[in-house]
């Protein structure tokens, strides 16, 4: 912006001074000085710097670039009794006459009779404008400060109802055909993945050599048949590896978990510095989760008091073929994965066709036919074995995914998972026969086992008659712990049965599949219009709506209307700052809910700043979010990871809504969100584009997970951040 420094340029100051302490003691920073007139230093002429955030303050103005010498000191003033004040120590500061200047001498204050002394971090920032360049920015003030357009607004509002909607006349004036605004979905392809297909790869089997894994196999198969507990091979050779002391100090001090990091100026540890012994900090440092607040919180607890096989988790499945566990399993995973625990999902019956082909018929299955049964116990327990090393790997949680529908195979399960880990059953039951119907069909579709089938009839009979075979050896779980889900897919209620559940995690696990369900119905997802801390470059703040924001939101109220006419209800969510409820304001007919969850990450100290501005006057700050932008937290702000923890309310109440929701919120929360769907690892998660005026619409149902994408317009000005 500075140009050459010609006649008429002017010098524009901007001066902020930062103390959370400020505020606590309820004191209002002010500068004054030698002007007007030189000498006169009066503190009751005294000009107050403007809150900029929680703990910033801001004074600008514009001198003559020649301006005559101007000196100034900070002097804070008491909100209730402003003939108090306290002028800070030290020499006065001179306002420079340069452009690009900058003075970040600390200011010092003595309180209670010079008991207590404040210290405020100072940043005096000078640069020449050009008179075009003083006018842009006059505009763009009076932008920024109007009003916030939308205080008072209700947390939910329930606008006129449909009628009220061709009123509007937005919708009517856009002509929308939804198909023309689709764009691709970056590194997506279309279609339907099968769940399965995404499980572990069978590293047993993709291993040479596993021959004594098979003679262990045996071992135990053949013991649990006979009901003999004293066959523990497994737990022997695995135990030396946990080594099962009670933490010494040295450890407990190394389970420390505070995942924020920062720069070294907030006295944050970061993964350098904080590594005290052998134990990692970071997010691979064993059987902690990475992830902040309640889930990093439970793992130190488990870490330091839980009973040692508690410590890792393995959810077994039960059930017939179709009834959805493949499904669940891959949700749960997802679900897990999201909130920063270690979770691998193990499909037996991928292990199944690489060890004994594709194309086995029903026969196979049939609960009389000695050598299938066996074949598919083997595969069971080498999957199994699998969950097992990689959980003494470090894995926490594992999710087996199999049919497991006898008390043998189970025996078999929990007897090598003895002192290893929890193991909860997690059986799916389904008496719907519609469900059942559509389930078997999709079966036949996507499963690898069906591939080579070109008559899909066939396939069809191939499969029931499988079923029935499953059917005749089918044993309920009554044993040990579980979680019976009943009749949950059908998308008509359903219900959980639990038995002997504790502990942190399989609490959470209870509340996330109590309100999963699988009505189909679309997300949408969208970032509020441009707004003009967009334009500006600025971080954070609450701003309102760019001419191009609010263009957008009326585009997006003709798209809502259109996309969604055929659906009987919908809600339309915000978060609680007025760019995206401005968004939301010309879509009606939809109950609109305010959620304080859905708010942009909070950038603490960098809010209101450019990317720009935190290079060159918060460097350290700058440098450390460079390095791992998911664990980096604002000093007094917020780190991806805290972002993901604060949002998992909102995942849950998205899995139970039955009717459509149309999310309007923010880039980093946006990304956070779409990373729970697309099932992106978190080191993606600040990373990924959501990009303005877009609609990631994301279709949740029988067949997995679906998105599309429609851009409305384009995006002028770019948001990407570091
Ligand atoms: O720039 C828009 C914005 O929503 C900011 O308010 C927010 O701080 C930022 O995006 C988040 O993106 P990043 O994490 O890439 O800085």
């Amino acid at each position: 912006m500075a140009n050459s420094g010609g006649i008429s340029d002017q010098l524009f100051v901007s001066v902020k001074l930062e103390s959370p302490r400020l505020a606590e003691l309820d004191l209002a920073p002010h500068l004054f000085g030698s002007h007007p007139v030189p000498g006169s230093w009066d503190p009751c002429k005294a000009l107050p710097l403007e809150r900029a955030a929680t703990a910033v303050w801001e004074f600008s103005c514009v001198v003559p670039s020649q301006h005559e010498s101007l000196d100034f000191k900070f002097v804070l003033k008491r909100k209730d009794d402003s003939s108090q004040y306290i002028i800070e120590e030290g020499p006065n500061r001179p306002l420079g006459c340069q452009s690009n200047e900058f003075e970040m001498r600390t200011a010092v204050f003595k309180l209670n009779e010079g008991k207590e002394v404040l210290e405020c971090k100072v940043q005096v920032e000078t640069e020449m404008l050009s008179p075009f360049d003083l006018a842009a920015s006059w505009r763009a003030h009076q932008e920024y400060f109007q009003p916030s357009r939308v205080r008072g607004t209700h947390d939910v509002t329930i606008n006129p109802g449909l009628e009220g909607r061709a009123k509007n006349g937005f919708a009517s004036g856009l002509e929308l055909d939804l198909e023309k605004y689709v764009v691709p979905t970056p590194n997506m392809g279309s279609g339907v993945v099968y769940a399965a297909n995404l499980t572990e790869n069978p590293r047993s089997l993709l291993q040479t050599g596993s021959s004594s894994n098979n003679d262990t196999t045996k071992d135990i198969l053949h013991s649990s048949t006979k009901g003999d507990s004293s066959s523990n091979h497994y737990v022997n050779t695995m135990k030396s590896a946990i080594g099962g002391h009670a933490p010494s100090l040295e450890e407990q001090r190394a389970m420390f978990v505070d995942r924020g990091v920062g720069s070294p100026n907030f006295a944050r540890p970061t993964k350098e510095t904080f590594s005290m012994s052998n134990f990692k900090l970071d997010s691979e440092s064993k059987g902690m989760p990475a992830a902040e607040g309640a889930v990093a919180a439970a793992a130190v607890a488990d870490q330091m008091y839980g009973p040692k096989e508690d410590r890792k988790l393995a959810i077994v499945l039960v059930g017939l073929p179709a009834r959805g566990k493949t499904f669940t399993a891959a949700k749960l995973t997802r679900y897990l994965r999201w909130l920063g625990h270690e979770t691998k999902h193990f499909n037996v019956g991928k292990y199944r066709r690489l060890k004994h082909g594709t194309n086995q018929t029903a026969d196979f299955f049939r609960g009389d036919n000695r050598e299938g049964v066996e074949a598919r116990n083997e595969v069971a327990a080498l999957a199994m074995e699998d969950m097992l090393s990689w959980m003494q790997e470090g894995g926490q949680v594992g999710i087996f995914d199999a049919t497991n529908s006898t008390r043998i195979r189970r025996n078999m399960l929990m007897k090598m998972a003895e002192g290893k880990c929890k193991i909860i059953f997690l059986e799916t039951l389904c008496n719907d026969q519609d469900v059942l119907e559509r389930n078997i069909r999709l079966k036949v579709q996507q499963s690898p086992d069906y591939a080579e089938q070109t008559d899909f009839e066939a396939g069809v009979q191939d499969f029931k008659e499988r079923l029935t075979y499953y059917e005749k050896v089918y044993e309920p779980v009554e044993e040990g712990s579980y979680i019976k889900m009943i009749d949950m897919v059908s998308g008509k209620g359903g219900q959980l049965k639990i038995n002997d559940i504790s502990g942190y995690l399989p609490g959470r696990i209870v509340f996330f599949l109590v309100n999963c369900h699988l009505t189909p119905r679309p997300i949408l997802l969208t970032r509020h219009g441009e707004s003009m801390d967009n334009v500006r470059g600025r971080i954070g703040g609450d701003p309102s709506l760019s001419e191009a924001g609010e263009l957008y939101s009326r585009k997006l109220a003709g798209f809502v209307e259109k996309r969604l006419k055929s659906e009987r209800t919908a809600s339309i969510w915000t978060s609680t700052l007025q760019r995206t409820i401005l968004t939301a304001h010309p879509i009606i007919g939809f109950p609109k809910i305010q959620w304080r969850a859905l708010d942009e990450i909070n950038a603490g100290v960098c809010d209101g700043m450019t990317y720009d501005e935190i290079k060159k006057c918060k460097p350290e700050e700058y440098e450390s979010r460079r390095k791992d932008k998911l664990r980096y937290r604002y000093p007094r702000g917020e780190s991806y990871l805290d972002v993901i923890q604060r949002l998992e309310p909102v995942i849950i109440e998205l899995e139970r809504q039955r009717a459509p929701v149309v999310v309007i919120a923010h880039q980093a929360v946006l990304r956070a969100l779409y990373a729970y769907f697309a099932d992106k690892p978190l080191e993606e998660v600040p990373n990924i584009e959501i990009p303005l005026h877009t609609i990631i619409e994301i279709q949740m149902g029988v067949a997995g997970v679906q998105e599309k994408r429609y851009k409305l317009m384009d995006a002028i000005h770019p948001t990407a951040g570091l």
